[in-house]
């Protein structure tokens, strides 16, 4: 499309905050120390963990720059920013989490293929857009339809960045019409991140924002938009970000034994501490996040120091002077909540971390359960060493 442009090499790639610890360099993949993550409930863009696949896009006319939205669809149409911005514009404070968080983690019970991710794979934003399903009324396909009269049943993202597993092809995604067309699911094409232009890492002109699912459908950087009748069969919904049982390796897997990951489950993190640490005996401040997908709350964070034989309630919060409540109308569904809890830890032990959403589900205890040969979706319990020492800290 016009006004839009996908690389074929790294030389013109944005800049970047130096606190990111960089995971791959080209693709660009890196995310912020744990510490600096829950410094503050909504992540900062410059923050924000970037998860590439390729060389970032760049606009060189904004007002040249479209997209079309075809497929199994009457009325085709090609849709300028102005078209977008003049639609009602949603503010949704979603937490976007690549399925890969945690993968360094996994890989250590058993090797997994693909980038390392320690745990802030994840961040929190306030996206500003248009909701997909406004954006769909434009082509005429009505809010709450899950197939078009000519037999559309999918939405396709379809981006322009050059990435290597698609062969030099764009990087490209779908999700069920059904979800597109619901104004609830809160989908947006997003222009903005925490009230600014998105940047070019985020997807700049466009991206799409769907709250609640892996990280890896929110397409960004829009090219083109298709109605299709079975859910996108691009590399990254069919041979990659699938779960699989830990019995599957690299040589009798069968890609098509499995659907498209997109809900990602209950996930809690510690970040106050590193893996291993050593501190003072007496009290210390235990913070970290806690997220569900599909728009479930977090109903309670259960801390440990004895490594999970007994366990207290950590308090959770999002924002200041608003009291958190896991299904509360005041609560972002689709944002996480940090929690503290102050603990007296007088000796070494292992402090861990579970959460529980409102659907009573909770984090598997042991990694291996869930090992998987690509390493997603580690929400094992979060376990952190605590080395009690008496001098000199
Ligand atoms: N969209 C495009 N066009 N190219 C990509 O590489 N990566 C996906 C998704 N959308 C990707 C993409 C993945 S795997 C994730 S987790 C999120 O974008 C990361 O978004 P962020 O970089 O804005 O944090």
């Amino acid at each position: 499309m016009p006004g839009l442009e996908g690389p074929s090499d790294y030389s013109k790639e944005p800049p970047r905050h130096p606190c990111l610890q960089i995971n791959a360099k080209e693709p660009f993949n890196a995310e912020p120390p744990r510490s600096l993550l829950v410094s503050s409930y909504v992540t900062p863009v410059d923050l924000f963990y970037k998860r590439n696949h390729g060389p970032i896009p760049i606009v060189d006319d904004l007002e040249r720059y479209c997209f079309s939205i075809s497929g199994l669809i009457k009325n085709p149409k090609k849709l300028f920013m102005k078209d977008i911005w003049m639609l009602p514009k949603y503010n949704v404070a979603a937490t976007l989490q690549c399925a890969g968080n945690r993968r360094t983690a996994m890989s250590k019970t058993r090797k997994v293929k693909g980038v390392g991710w320690d745990v802030s794979a994840l961040g929190n934003a306030v996206w500003g857009g248009a909701k997909l399903a406004d954006v769909l009324e434009l082509v005429g396909i009505p809010n709450l339809t899950s197939t078009t009269q000519s037999g559309g049943k999918h939405v396709e993202f379809v981006s322009i960045d050059k990435c290597k597993e698609e062969n030099g092809g764009p990087y490209k995604a779908s999700i069920p019409l059904s979800q597109a067309t619901n104004p609830d699911a809160d989908v947006l094409l997003a222009y903005e991140m925490n009230g600014e232009t998105l940047n070019r890492d985020h997807g700049y002109p466009l991206r799409v924002v769907v709250p609640g699912i892996i990280g890896a459908r929110s397409v960004k950087w829009i090219d083109s938009i298709n109605i299709i009748a079975e859910e996108c069969q691009g590399f990254f919904m069919q041979k990659d970000y699938k779960m699989f049982p830990p019995t599957v390796d690299w040589d009798n897997i069968n890609w098509a034994s499995r659907r498209p990951q997109m809900d990602f489950p209950v996930q809690s993190v510690i970040c106050s501490l590193e893996d291993v640490n050593t501190i003072k005996p007496g009290k210390v401040k235990i913070s970290g996040y806690a997220v569900s997908g599909g728009g479930r709350g977090i109903e309670r964070v259960d801390v440990s120091i004895d490594g999970g034989k007994t366990w207290m309630e950590a308090s959770r919060y999002q924002k200041t002077g608003i009291p958190y409540i896991a299904d509360g109308i005041n609560s972002d569904k689709w944002a996480w909540v940090l929690f503290e809890v102050t603990v007296d830890v007088t000796q070494s032990t292992e402090i861990v971390a579970k959460a529980v959403d409102i659907a009573s589900n909770v984090q598997p205890e042991k990694v291996e359960d869930i090992w998987n040969l690509r390493g997603i979706l580690n929400t094992s319990w979060h376990r952190v060493q605590v080395r009690v020492g008496h001098s000199n800290m």
